[in-house]
């Protein structure tokens, strides 16, 4: 079997995915044109050229200025309706989808029409592929706490609909210790708790992470590599790493896919699992990142067995509802 077929045929969870970063751009000229909205290129020639990041914060700007083309509760839909279908075909079996709820609200979006959107979606692509899926909203960092908490006030008549929170966008500067209040309330309703940390921000942000918030599992995490006493942590606690290769390559946190650090990760024993992140920016959905990282890195199908495992033993799903493939 061709490697290709050997890694969309492991039964795999998508932990680190979101849905915003995985509208390609012929869906966003789609949307934009049903919508009346205007968007800052002329084709979808032009948008792929603009996909050349330096950084973190480059990429940012263009994927909130992207997310304008989504107003109506059926754009949610369909954008994550696009997504399943890819992931299934990637052998995905279960996905746990970020969404940032701040960028659509502050548009004058309900948080309704966001979370209606995207969960009817996850109701059809079980019913249509079997595969299962949870819902994480993730906090904005450059935005204030107390922004945090409002969105938060907003989620509260739907948590049933929603499993965990998550903090994402710009690292450097917004430490998790700017939001210890927020994701106190969160635990404090039983959400599950994830973080971004160590992407591009240094390895006292994994440990803020772990230690203020509470998370479960780290998402990057990558820099933790360079502090010995968190390795030796993250491998003890078995906490495990939602880790993007080819974002990571868009993004300059690797300058090529070959100096990735993923199979050190893996060989000093951290819960490794490989993720899209924003797949129509990054070039590329989960089989790709799977593919890609084990060409670029020499890893075995024995060790990318273990990363899918690790990847559907990390999940937010709770032992007794597990799948067979589980
Ligand atoms: N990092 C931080 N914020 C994000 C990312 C990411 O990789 N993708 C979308 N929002
Ligand atoms: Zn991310």
């Amino acid at each position: 079997m061709d490697l290709d077929a050997f890694v969309r045929a492991l039964p795999k969870a998508e932990l680190h995915l979101h849905i915003e970063g995985s509208l390609e751009p012929e869906m966003m000229f789609e949307l934009a044109c049903r919508n009346g909205v205007a968007l800052p290129w002329d084709s979808v020639e032009a948008t792929r050229a603009a996909y050349a990041f330096s950084d973190l914060q480059s990429f940012l700007d263009l994927y909130y200025a992207g997310a304008a083309a989504l107003i109506q509760e059926r754009d949610f839909f369909d954008l994550a309706m696009a997504y399943f279908e890819r992931a299934h075909a990637d052998g995905v079996v279960h996905a746990e989808l970020f969404f940032d709820p701040q960028t659509h609200t502050a548009r004058g979006i309900a948080f309704e029409t966001v979370l209606d959107g995207l969960e009817r979606a996850c109701g059809e692509a079980q019913a249509r592929w079997g595969i299962s899926s949870r819902l994480i909203l993730c906090f904005l960092r450059h935005l204030s706490e107390e922004d945090g908490l409002a969105t938060l006030q907003q989620a509260l008549p739907h948590l049933a609909r929603i499993h965990g929170v998550g903090l994402d966008s710009s690292e450097k500067g917004h430490p998790p210790s700017k939001f210890l209040r927020l994701f106190a309330r969160c635990r404090e309703l039983g959400l599950h708790i994830v973080a971004h940390a160590g992407e591009e921000g240094p390895p006292a942000y994994i440990v803020e992470a772990l230690d203020l918030l509470g998370v479960e599992r780290i998402d990057h995490g990558v820099r933790a590599a360079e502090d010995a006493a968190l390795m030796a942590r993250l491998a003890r606690e078995q906490v495990a790493l939602t880790v993007c290769p080819l974002s990571n390559v868009k993004l300059c946190v690797f300058q090529r896919l070959e100096q990735h650090n993923l199979k050190q990760l893996l060989d000093a024993g951290l819960k490794v699992t490989i993720n899209s992140d924003d797949p129509a920016y990054f070039g590329g959905y989960i089989a790709q990142n799977y593919v890609d990282t084990a060409r670029a890195l020499g890893l075995s199908r024995v060790e990318l067995k273990r990363i899918a495992r690790n990847s559907l033993e990390a999940s937010f799903v709770p032992e007794a509802l597990r799948q067979p493939w589980f």
